[in-house]
C-alpha cells in the first residue's frame, strides 16, 4: 500500500516559505500541515491572519491550514473563508500543550471536556462546507481522556484524526504511549494518522508493522532534523553530495524568500537559526556548530557556519535519535 506521509506543523518554523522550499528540494512528502491560525473575529475576518496560507495557488504541495478555537462561530468563519479561497480541508488543533492555550480549554485543554466537544461539533458539522480533521493527543492530564472524546468524534463525518500519543502535561517529553494509541486506533471510525517520534526509518518500520490500521503518517521533529527522512521512508536514496546540494539550495531559497519579505537582517537570521536548531542534527557533530552559530550576528558569519557544517559527515540514525533525546531537554 502506498505510504501517505505529512509534515507536521511547527509554529515559527514551517512557514509557507519553508514548506514550499522543503517540498521543492526534499522528495517524499505527500502533504504539509500549516501552523495554527487563531484569534479570528467571526463578524469581521481579518485576511492578514491567513497570510501564511494565501493564496492557495502559492502552495507547491498539498497544504492543510490549521486553527485553534473553542468558538463554533469562529470555526465556521475560518472554514468559510478558507473554502472561498480554494481550500477543501481544514485541521482543528486539539493537541497544543502550551498552558497559555490549554488553560483556556484550547488545544489539548479541551480534552477533559467531552460535552464541550459535542456541543461544538453539533453546531459546526451541519454547516461546515469543507472537510474537517482533528489533531489531538491522548489527553491533557490523563491518557484515558481521549476515550470519551473519541466516542463523540465517531458520531461525526470527520475526515481524519491525527493522534500524537502523549498527554499534554508531557509536552514533548517522555515516551510515546503506542499501546494506548493502538487502543484508540481500534476504537476509531475515522481514518487515523499517527504522529510522534518518527525520527528514522527503523522507527517508522516498527510503528507501521505494529499498527497496520494506520491510514497515514505525520513526521515532525524527525523530518526537521533530517530533511531526507520522507525520502528514506519511501525508499528514495540520494547520494551524500546530492543531499548536500539539496540542503544548500533549500537554504538559499529560504534566505531569498525571507529576504524578499523581511527588511531586517537580525530577524531573518533568527528565523534561519530556528531552522538549523533542528537541521544541524542531520550532520554528525552538527549540534556543536549550531551552538556556535546561534550567537552569530551577521549574514556573513552565518553563511560561514553553514558552509563549515555542510562539510561534516551525515549523522547515523543512532546519532539522530541521541540528538533528538538531548534536544527534548531544551523544549
Ligand atoms: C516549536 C513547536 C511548534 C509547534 N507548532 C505546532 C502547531 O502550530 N500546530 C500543531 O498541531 N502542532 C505543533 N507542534 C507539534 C508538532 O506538530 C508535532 O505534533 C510534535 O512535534 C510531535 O511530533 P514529533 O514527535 O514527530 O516531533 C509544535 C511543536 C513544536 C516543538
Amino acid at each position: 500500500m502506498a505510504i501517505n506521509l505529512s509534515l507536521a506543523p511547527f509554529q515559527g518554523i514551517t512557514t509557507r516559505i519553508y514548506r514550499n522550499a522543503y517540498a521543492k528540494h526534499f522528495p517524499g512528502l505527500d502533504r504539509v500541515f500549516a501552523p495554527f491560525i487563531s484569534g479570528i473575529h467571526p463578524e469581521k475576518v481579518n485576511p492578514s491572519k491567513f497570510a501564511d496560507v494565501l493564496p492557495a495557488s502559492g502552495n507547491t504541495i498539498e497544504t492543510i491550514p490549521q486553527f485553534v478555537s473553542i468558538d463554533s462561530q469562529e470555526v465556521l468563519a475560518i472554514a468559510d473563508f478558507l473554502a472561498d479561497h480554494g481550500y477543501g480541508h481544514v485541521n482543528w488543533n486539539m493537541g497544543c500543550p502550551f498552558s497559555r492555550l490549554a488553560n483556556k480549554m484550547r488545544g489539548c485543554g479541551i480534552l477533559p471536556f467531552p460535552e464541550k466537544v459535542r456541543e461544538l461539533l453539533d453546531e459546526i458539522m451541519s454547516k461546515i462546507t469543507i472537510g474537517l480533521s482533528i489533531k489531538t493527543r491522548l489527553g491533557y492530564h490523563h491518557p484515558d481522556e481521549l476515550s470519551s472524546i473519541l466516542e463523540i468524534l465517531n458520531d461525526y463525518p470527520l475526515k481524519e484524526l491525527i493522534i500524537h500519543p502523549r498527554i499534554g502535561k508531557q509536552r514533548y517529553l517522555g515516551n510515546v504511549d503506542v499501546d494506548t494509541f493502538r487502543k484508540y486506533l481500534a476504537m476509531s471510525n475515522i481514518p487515523v494518522t499517527y504522529n510522534g517520534d518518527i525520527f528514522h526509518t527503523t522507527r517508522y518500520r516498527e510503528l507501521s508493522n505494529s499498527n497496520p490500521g494506520v491510514s497515514s503518517w505525520m513526521a515532525g521533529r524527525g523530518a526537521l532534523i533530517n530533511p531526507f527522512l520522507a525520502a528514506q521512508i519511501k525508499g528514495i536514496n540520494l547520494g551524500d553530495q546530492e543531499k548536500r546540494d539539496r540542503i544548500g539550495a533549500f537554504c538559499n531559497d529560504l534566505a531569498e524568500g525571507k529576504g524578499s519579505r523581511i527588511n531586517n537582517e537580525k530577524k531573518i537570521l533568527g528565523q534561519l537559526k530556528a531552522v538549523w536548531y533542528y537541521m544541524s542534527g542531520v550532520f554528525s557533530g552538527g549540534k556543536q556548530y549550531f551552538d556556535a552559530m546561534k550567537v552569530c550576528e551577521n549574514s556573513q558569519s552565518y553563511l560561514n557556519f553553514v558552509h563549515e557544517m555542510m562539510q561534516l559527515p551525515f549523522a547515523s540514525d543512532h546519532e539522530i535519535e541521541h540528538h533528538w533525546k538531548n534536544e527534548l531537554k531544551h523544549i
